[in-house]
């Protein structure tokens, strides 16, 4: 029998990407799946299979107010939550001197505040049942990444909370924890906001050599069966994280020729 039969697994940003790979194979696992996102039309329309064992719940995790009537709802439908996995996000690229501040703070809003909001909620009832809290994070986490500012910010704000967190609750039975994919096929990139908020509409990797949504989400979750404390992914994402710990500063110099040759480029500004 699965380890997730019959548990109460919550998935901020269910809609695409990640978050929905991870709704459908905790499903296939006969776990009672609760999704959120934005827009609920788009959200249930993801899952047309999917009967009794779902809860699609429209909710914007900068929100608080979503996030605490979201926790309730799962609580009111199942009585109690066994795994929650702060997977919604958003990213940007631009230079930080371009960029509208406003395009950070909503970085933050969704990205952290997002996930200490629901994390808050479930809380108590995680607690009790001794179960997981996990976070979708980035190599981003480990390493500042050029035009990212605002996205690497959240993402070592997001590990910075988790792992303070981490330690309150050592002795509880309930275990906290944070994955870094790293690039992973999704329509992130698609989305992401670019320095006056608008979307990037296109994404400047080939999507297609990318390790896949699936993919990643198989991963994680292994990683919360088997209680990892934190999962770096790709060899390139584990090189980055160890090079920035050995030589940070050949670290910078690797990163910036990395990111100066993608399409478009926003450091091609100060060339
Ligand atoms: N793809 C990568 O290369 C990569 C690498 C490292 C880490 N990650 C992380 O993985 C997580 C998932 O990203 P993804 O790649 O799967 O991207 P994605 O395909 O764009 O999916 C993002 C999900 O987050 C939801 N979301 C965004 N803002 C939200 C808000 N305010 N309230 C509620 N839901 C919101 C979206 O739903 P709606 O838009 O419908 O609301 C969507 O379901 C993110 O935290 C990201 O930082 C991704």
């Amino acid at each position: 029998m699965s380890a997730f039969q019959n548990k109460v697994i919550v998935i901020t940003g269910g809609s695409s990407g990640i978050g929905k790979a991870l709704a459908n194979i905790a499903l296939s696992q006969g776990a009672r799946v609760a999704v959120c996102g934005r827009d609920r039309n788009k959200l249930s329309g993801q899952f047309p299979q999917a009967g009794e064992q779902l809860l699609c719940f429209q909710a914007d995790v900068s929100k608080e107010q979503d996030c605490a009537a979201f926790v309730e709802a799962v609580v009111t439908k199942w009585g109690g939550i066994d795994v929650l996995v702060n997977n919604a996000g958003i990213s940007m690229r631009a230079l930080f001197e371009e960029l509208d501040l406003k395009v950070l703070k909503e970085l933050m809003d969704i990205n952290f505040w997002g996930a200490v909001y629901v994390t808050k909620y479930a809380l108590p009832s995680i607690r009790q049942r001794k179960g997981v809290i996990a976070g979708v994070s980035s190599i981003a986490g480990y390493r500042g990444l050029p035009c990212r500012t605002g996205y690497s910010a959240s993402k070592f704000a997001m590990q910075g909370f988790l792992e303070a967190l981490r330690t309150e609750l050592l002795h509880t039975g309930t275990h906290v924890m944070w994955v870094c994919p790293g690039f992973i096929a999704s329509n992130i990139r698609n989305v992401a906001r670019g320095a006056d908020g608008s979307a990037q509409k296109e994404t400047p990797l080939d999507e297609s050599k990318l390790m896949s949504a699936e993919e990643c989400a198989g991963i994680i979750i292994k990683g919360i069966e088997r209680r990892k404390r934190t999962i770096v992914m790709t060899g390139q994402g584990k090189l980055t994280v160890w090079m920035n710990k050995l030589f940070p500063s050949l670290s910078d110099k690797l990163v910036y020729n990395h990111f100066l040759k993608e399409p478009d480029s926003p450091l091609q500004h100060y060339k």
